[in-house]
């Protein structure tokens, strides 16, 4: 049965909290979201609730679970401001959510993002599930390391392996060293246009490059095109370009028995061949969750994958 009495003590206590933020030209959680969510779709974003959400918490250094626990939390002060300001990056500028924030997930780790790195994506988790399977005490070699993603990733899941990573934008690779001093993960950089002056000392080599094509770029969400660097994106007509130089070099790289590659929808029958061409006989392709074939991956004879000890 319900217990009127009490429902009215609660209505007065919720009016009274209203009251007093009004008077403080505060809002509940509840409000400030509402209207968040309301600008963020109308300019087109695809996950306004999720965005808004996601802002919201941050900008009152609480977390997401939190946030949706307790709707009535004040945001008052100098956080209406913040708040604002957030959404109207997101809503006006379309900034990604990760750059606003300056942070993004990956696997087990929180790494520190911004407008010189791309936002590591979750199907390129799938590299690092590939090589969790290397051989013990591997050398292995991250190419367009970009914030430094799935290095770090790796090292972390697998101190035992020696990982380095490799970038050709300077900006992005400051992002890369300062996430792995942050993180206290040791992993080696270098600064080199694919392989240019790496020494020839790894087993394994992953490689998240740019894949799309040149021509896409009008069909681009604003998120990308406007604020990721545009290097870390296109690779000329197919989008090919950065990967088949790749393999190039690798074709010359004996000592490498393992190269795994993130691919574009529609890239990976391309990209095998390419592999195959550079001489890794056993060439595979992994899929990602929404069924795209997402990673290459070419074995030479000397196998490298196996148990771990
Ligand atoms: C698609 S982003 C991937 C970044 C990171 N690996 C990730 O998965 O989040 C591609 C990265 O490759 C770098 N890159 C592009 N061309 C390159 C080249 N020729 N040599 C080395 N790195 C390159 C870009 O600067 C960018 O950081």
């Amino acid at each position: 049965m319900r217990d009127h009495a009490r429902d009215e003590r609660l209505d007065a206590a919720s009016e009274r909290r209203a009251g007093a933020s009004r008077a403080w030209g505060a809002h509940s959680a509840r409000d400030a979201l509402d209207g968040a969510i309301t600008a963020i779709a109308a300019a087109g974003c695809e996950t306004p609730r999720l965005d808004a959400e996601l802002l919201l918490a941050d900008v009152l250094g609480v977390s997401r679970a939190q946030l949706i626990a307790d709707r009535d939390l004040a945001v008052e002060g100098p956080a209406i401001r913040a708040f604002q300001d957030a959404v109207r990056r997101r809503a006006v500028q379309r900034e990604p959510v990760a750059y606003i924030v300056g942070r993004r997930g990956f696997r087990r780790l929180e790494l520190t993002v911004d407008e010189r790195v791309l936002i590591p994506r979750p199907e390129t988790e799938l590299l690092v599930e590939v090589a969790l399977s290397l051989s013990y005490g591997a050398h292995l070699l991250d190419v367009g390391t970009g914030s430094g993603a799935v290095a770090l990733a790796l090292k972390d899941e697998r101190p035992d392996l020696d990982v380095a990573g490799s970038e050709v934008s300077e900006e992005a690779l400051e992002v890369a060293r300062a996430n792995g001093r942050r993180l206290g993960v040791d992993v080696r950089w270098m600064s080199a246009d694919l392989l240019d002056g790496v020494p020839d000392e790894f087993d394994a080599v992953l490689a998240n490059l740019p894949y799309v094509a040149d021509s896409e770029r009008a069909e681009l969400a604003p998120e990308i095109s406007r604020h990721e660097p545009q290097g870390a994106v296109f690779s000329g007509p197919e989008g090919l370009d950065a990967i088949r130089g790749l393999l190039e070099q690798l074709a010359r790289r004996e000592r490498v028995e393992l190269v795994a590659l993130e691919v574009g929808a529609g890239q990976a029958p391309a990209v095998a061949r390419l592999t195959r061409a550079a001489g890794f006989g056993a060439v595979r392709s992994q899929r990602d969750l929404a069924g795209i074939e997402r990673v290459v991956v070419g074995e030479r004879e000397r196998v490298v994958v196996g148990e771990r000890r």
